[in-house]
């Protein structure tokens, strides 16, 4: 049977294959889509998640979820994304509009409706949090969590802190304390993933019209990662390892750990502390197998035959 999911994103032009293969009908049974604010603001990460289904047709309900973390002061990321948050592609002028349920609300319904979902978080996780501060009775629904943010090692916005993490520390204590199963999948692993020359001639060979938007998106990703980070080989592509780790069980190698993030305003704010402890909450991506990962992006590639 394939996995029910529901995918919450800031795209994005990592997120955006996330997008493409949890797509796979082959794979997936994808219940819904929520937007945030992260990459872009709510409203031009919502316009975007429009964007990229409707060029793809894959058939989802998308909804608008929270434009300002729990907390702390909003941050975006327009030195990588751009300033429509998918900045490379021109797609065509779409009439649909995100459907008119709050993400929030709409992600309580589908989890109560459903059972055995995987939630999969590529952005901060407010959405996430807020639904399970305002319905605990999703978590009967959840069968696990998979989130891409944190890192075993070192951060990209500060010395210790990732981007979806620093979004909103808060609401990533609150799904990490949740109690139910959590994968996470952090810098240390999708670092590993550079989007390389070869990598993209590679999928530019497939011509079809998912890997022409592959290609236009890579080429601004990869000249704004050197810019602002100096990745002169490639951009890591992070968000997608989430789903591709359900499609290959081994792609993954995963160790059990305690994570938890760091709240307190000094230089280690919003660290995720990833500890050897007995009580884990957490199982820990510590291993992957990079060509499977650019085979299973070829392949998801490759199922937009158009
Ligand atoms: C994460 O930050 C975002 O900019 C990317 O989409 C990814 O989810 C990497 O730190
Ligand atoms: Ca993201």
């Amino acid at each position: 049977m394939n996995r029910k999911i529901i995918l919450d994103c800031d795209p994005g032009h990592d997120d955006a294959f996330a997008i493409l293969l949890a797509g796979q009908k082959r794979y997936f049974d994808l219940l819904l889509i929520t937007t945030e604010s992260g990459n872009q603001t709510v409203e031009k990460t919502t316009q975007n998640a429009i964007n990229l289904v409707e060029f793809l047709k894959i058939d989802v309900p998308i909804t608008m979820g929270e434009n300002h973390p729990l907390v702390r002061d909003k941050i975006l990321c327009p030195e990588i994304h751009g300033e429509s948050g998918l900045d490379g592609f021109e797609f065509p002028k779409y009439s649909r509009k995100c459907d008119s349920t709050n993400g929030v609300q709409a992600m309580i319904e589908t989890l109560l409706t459903n059972d055995k979902v995987t939630v999969v978080t590529t952005g901060a996780m407010t959405n996430l949090a807020l639904a399970i501060k305002n319905c605990p009775d999703i978590l009967n629904h959840i069968e696990e969590i998979i989130f891409m943010g944190g890192s075993t090692s070192d951060g990209n916005i500060t010395p210790a802190a990732e981007f979806n993490i620093l979004c909103d520390p808060d609401a990533s204590n609150i799904v990490l304390s949740c109690g139910r199963p959590i994968r996470m999948i952090g810098l240390n692993i999708t670092r590993r993933v550079l989007v390389t020359k070869d990598v993209i001639s590679r999928i530019s060979e497939i011509n079809n019209k998912a890997s022409k938007m592959f290609v236009d998106l890579m080429t601004v990703f990869n000249a704004n990662q050197a810019k602002t980070f100096g990745l002169l080989e490639g951009g890591p592509l992070h968000d997608p390892v989430t789903i591709a780790s359900m499609i290959d069980d081994n792609l993954i190698t995963w160790k059990e750990m305690n994570v938890s993030v760091e709240l307190s305003k000094g230089p280690l704010y919003a660290k995720t502390y990833c500890k050897n402890k007995k009580s884990h909450n957490c199982y820990v991506a510590v291993d992957i197998d990079v060509n499977r990962f650019w085979d299973i992006i070829e392949e998801g590639v490759r199922y937009y035959f158009e």
